[in-house]
């Protein structure tokens, strides 16, 4: 037949873009045929790279307007006069190439291969962590979490900015896991990451990390400022934390003699095996002080001493903060 014939001849091919060669679900697309100042005797469109007749979408003949649909064909496709087919509403699955034989006066045929991606706008992603307040030198790690099957590409903000990666930064699974180990007091803010594809981009909420520390200990990143008690900007958490660290002290018997906080001293030198060495158990004694410490502060706000001189000087320096 003359389909058969038109199929045989096929000649240079060349690959052009959809309009737009990245669209969104629902919306339309126009896979453009760029007949311009050329005369044709028809067009057909097949699905895919295969010029076949059960991958055929539509054949059109032009002189005699005569439309025909294949296999391929969803009817949410339409072509129009000069070669060119519309996809309505679109869906993700037709993502792909598309071929177009265009055939001329002579039943000469060309080739075009046109390609399109559909999308679906991303959803907000969360960010997901066991734990968000870590003492420094643990790890922390970070999950952004987004739903549905379109790749993405994910980035993380870290205050408001382009997370900076440092050497104790990871990034696995296509970014979507942020592992620091060990955690520096620096590392505290405000965290977000944001997903994003061709067509969209969406940002989560913002996570804060807070990091509990020894203030008489240098931090890893810069010397020199130790009036912070912790890095984050609640108060309620900068107290129950400084008020952790001083019971957590005192419990050891990590200094006797200090009314000032920045007095007690935990010199890696001599406490090579250390209350910080094992980190969960500290963790957890840190954690168990500063709830004590919440459930007795109303009742009791002036126990034995010497707390209630060194709690004052705690809570004195955080104001001052
Ligand atoms: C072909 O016709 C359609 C509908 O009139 C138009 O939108 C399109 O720009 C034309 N040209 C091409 C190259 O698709
Ligand atoms: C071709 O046919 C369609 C209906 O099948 C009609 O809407 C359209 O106007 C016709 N075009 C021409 C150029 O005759
Ligand atoms: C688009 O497609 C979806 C499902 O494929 C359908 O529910 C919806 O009604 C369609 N919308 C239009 C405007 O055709
Ligand atoms: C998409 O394509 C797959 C495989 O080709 C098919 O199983 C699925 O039903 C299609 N989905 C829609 C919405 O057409
Ligand atoms: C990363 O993304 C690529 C492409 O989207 C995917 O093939 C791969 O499975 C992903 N890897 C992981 C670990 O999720
Ligand atoms: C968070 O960490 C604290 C100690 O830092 C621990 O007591 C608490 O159980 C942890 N919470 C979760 C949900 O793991």
């Amino acid at each position: 037949s003359l389909l058969t014939f038109w199929n045989v001849a096929a000649t240079a091919q060349l690959t052009v873009e959809a309009v737009p060669p990245n669209a969104v679900e629902g919306q339309d697309a126009l896979l453009p045929a760029h007949s311009e100042g050329q005369k044709f005797y028809g067009y057909i469109w097949y699905k895919g790279s295969q010029v076949h007749e059960s991958h055929l979408i539509i054949r059109h003949i032009i002189r005699s307007n005569i439309t025909v649909t294949g296999p391929a064909y969803t009817g949410r496709e339409t072509v129009y006069p000069n070669g060119s087919l519309l996809l309505q509403n679109l869906t993700l699955n037709d993502s792909g190439v598309y071929t177009l034989q265009k055939v001329d006066e002579v039943l000469q045929s060309q080739n075009v291969v046109v390609k399109l991606s559909v999308y679906q706008p991303v959803t907000q992603p969360s960010i997901q962590t066991i734990n968000s307040t870590v003492a420094e030198d643990d790890s922390v790690t970070l999950t952004c979490l987004s739903e549905g099957h379109a790749a993405v590409s994910i980035r993380w903000l870290f205050n408001n900015e382009e997370l900076r990666l440092t050497d104790r930064m990871k990034l696995t699974r296509n970014n979507s896991v942020l592992t620091i180990d060990p955690v520096w007091r620096a590392d505290a803010g405000l965290y977000q990451c944001e997903v994003s594809n061709p067509v969209s981009s969406r940002k989560s909420g913002l996570f804060r990390l807070v990091v509990l520390f020894d203030p008489t200990r240098s931090p890893g990143l810069s010397g020199g400022a130790i009036a912070g008690i912790v890095v984050g900007s609640v108060a309620g958490v900068t107290l129950a934390a400084a008020l952790a660290y001083f019971l957590y002290f005192r419990k050891t018997g990590g200094a006797s003699d200090g009314h000032h906080l920045t007095e007690h001293k935990l010199s890696a030198s001599n406490h090579s095996q250390g209350p910080f060495e094992n980190h969960l158990s500290k963790v957890d004694e840190i954690a168990y002080s500063a709830l004590n410490f919440n459930a007795q502060q109303p009742k009791s706000p002036a126990p034995a001493s010497p707390t209630p001189a060194a709690s004052e000087t705690i809570y004195s320096e955080v104001k001052k903060k």
